[in-house]
């Protein structure tokens, strides 16, 4: 049998001992991230460099998603989101969004199996019925079939921007006045929030953004009020678990204020460490503190 072993290519992406180890050290350290969004860029560039087409780009980010994903889902990371494809991105060449599209449709089966078996909810935010027919198809099969699952929600950002999903918000809730179901008086933060394609998830703690732009791009804009930001130059083909790892030890480092000052901050850790949300663990000590 041993004899046969070098036919069998390992899988680089599994979860080696080196990896068990960072990954308790990272949770050991501070607190892992809720949810981390990620602005996947640079695939174009990436693939300019090496003399490649854009589409090789796009092809070669795949493998990191089935990298990351793993990654996040070991690292009891709840929700991950990705922007894979903006409501900008439309005006690209027909060509380049045409392969955008099948390369979607590849990914979605490349990994289903692996989503189906590991706990993954495959979700989707942006207007899905501007893709393609048979996109709609294969991503709303996929949710389907992972819906029962609940270790990680892996958000695809499909034809999607923050200001497509506010106005959208804004439009339903005038409809709602309009119905009487809602009245002006009732709109805050909460009820926005309820509007929007993302009110299931909770707010971002971490965005990443790959390949070096110092931007949000239309990605999650009034989920990212206070997100901690992470750029790297690395570009998202070559964005792996490591560099992920990176992100989340820079993310422990940060002192999170929400608008309070730090003194405030340091209070509410001492009083109440243990519960589960950081800017609640805040309010709820200043409120019995004052
Ligand atoms: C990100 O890479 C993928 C999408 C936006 C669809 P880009 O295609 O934007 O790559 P660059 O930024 O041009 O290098
Ligand atoms: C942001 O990247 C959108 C996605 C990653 C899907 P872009 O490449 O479209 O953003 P800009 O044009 O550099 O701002
Ligand atoms: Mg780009």
């Amino acid at each position: 049998m041993a004899s046969f072993r070098h036919l069998f290519k390992p899988d680089p992406y599994l979860q080696s001992e080196d990896d068990k180890r960072v990954q308790t050290d990272l949770s050991g350290t501070g607190q892992i991230p809720s949810h981390v969004g990620i602005i996947m860029d640079g695939n174009g560039r990436w693939a300019e460099e090496r003399g490649l087409t854009r589409g090789a780009g796009h092809q070669a980010g795949i493998a990191s998603v089935r990298d990351i994903t793993r990654a996040a889902r070991e690292l009891g990371i709840k929700y991950l989101t990705l922007y894979a494809f903006s409501t900008e991105n439309w005006r690209r060449p027909r060509k380049e969004v045409a392969l955008l599209m099948s390369l979607l449709r590849k990914m979605l089966h490349e990994e289903m199996k692996e989503m189906r078996e590991n706990g993954v909810r495959l979700n989707t935010i942006g207007q899905s019925n501007a893709l393609p027919k048979e996109v709609q198809r294969d991503l709303f099969g996929a949710i389907d079939d992972t819906s029962d699952n609940d270790r990680l929600t892996l958000t695809l950002a499909l034809s999607y921007s923050g200001r497509w999903d506010l106005v959208r918000a804004m439009q339903m809730m005038a409809l709602d006045i309009r119905r009487g179901k809602v009245s002006p008086e009732d709109i805050d933060d909460r009820l926005v929030k309820s509007y929007l394609t993302t009110a299931e998830l909770p707010d971002p703690d971490l965005i990443i953004r790959t390949s070096g732009e110092l931007r949000l791009s239309n990605f999650l804009l009034w989920e990212s009020a206070y997100s901690e930001i992470y750029v790297t130059k690395t570009a998202w083909p070559d964005f792996r678990r490591d560099d992920l790892y990176d992100a989340i030890r820079d993310f422990q480092r940060r002192e999170r204020r929400f608008g309070l000052t730090g003194n405030q901050v340091k209070k509410a850790e001492e009083i109440t460490p243990q519960q589960e949300s950081y800017i609640q663990r805040i309010v709820n000590a200043l409120t019995k503190g004052n």
